[in-house]
């Protein structure tokens, strides 16, 4: 299976950190936010990997990541997204890469405790269609949100002002190669975004998205409370497995 990393954007919302630099290249803890997602396609047994990029410091991803030398790669992939036309937009980008192959598909600003190797374990079983990772939150409002019924889930919406539940869809996606199908034929939100909802509701549609819980903790980085929370989260969790001094 191939990794895809989606790192595109304007980061708008942490202005003005985000005005030299990309959000994804800014600190969480002790390393740039891009490590993390990009160590959990690792730990889960993805070596080929995508970073899909954009913005105007989009030659500093080359300069930090290299050919992936310190996640034990061989060699990246990268792509370049024009302006900021949504999660599905960027999605599309990769096509060429996913060569009609299975893709494990991960938000640059999501970060999790834990592994995602079970789920993907499963999606190779499932042979076919999507799986999403999901998890309890007390503020679904901010997310896509997974409306379950009798063990399947029945639909997903973006940001609601009333959730129907509090499982929110996180940013880490299993898809088979149906997916640019999907993604290719979208027209934009009420945002004016492509959004990666829109693809997994044309899953749940065909009657073959599956999905799993997330162990551990699970945060985004790309407001300033939940680019603390990361950090805060990291740090402990860094911490607790003695990889760093907690005195220092
Ligand atoms: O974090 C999980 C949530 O991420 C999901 O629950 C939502 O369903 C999903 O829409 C998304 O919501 P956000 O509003 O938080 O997404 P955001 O615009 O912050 O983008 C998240 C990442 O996606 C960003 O760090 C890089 C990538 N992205 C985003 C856009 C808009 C791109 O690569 N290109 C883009 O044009």
């Amino acid at each position: 299976m191939k990794g895809v990393v989606l790192a595109g954007g304007t980061g708008s919302r942490l202005a003005p950190l985000t005005k030299i630099t990309n959000k994804h290249l800014l600190p969480i803890y002790n390393k740039p936010m891009i490590y993390y997602p990009i160590q959990t396609l690792v730990d889960a047994g993805i070596n080929d990997i995508l970073i899909v990029t954009g913005g105007r410091n989009s030659g500093d991803f080359l300069r930090l990541l290299g050919n992936g030398k310190e996640f034990g790669l061989k060699h990246l992939n990268y792509t370049y997204q024009e302006g900021e036309g949504g999660i599905a937009d960027a999605l599309n980008l990769a096509e060429h890469f996913a060569d009609n192959q299975p893709i494990c598909v991960i938000l640059g600003d999501n970060i999790i405790e834990g592994s995602i190797r079970d789920a993907v374990t499963a999606f190779k079983q499932q042979g076919r269609g999507a799986r999403i990772l999901l998890k309890e939150v007390p503020d679904a409002e901010r997310f896509g949100v997974a409306e379950l019924r009798d063990g399947k889930c029945v639909g997903i919406e973006e940001k609601p002002a009333n959730p129907k539940s509090h499982y929110a869809v996180t940013g880490i996606y299993l898809y088979d190669e149906t997916v640019f199908d999907k993604s290719r034929v979208l027209k934009p939100s009420r945002r004016g975004e492509l959004e990666i909802t829109d693809v997994n509701n044309g899953y749940i549609r065909e009657g073959t998205l599956e999905y799993s819980f997330l162990d551990g903790w699970w945060t985004d980085a790309g407001t300033f409370d939940s680019l603390l929370r990361a950090t805060n989260l990291v740090a402990e969790t860094e911490k607790k497995r003695g990889n760093v001094n907690a005195t220092a």
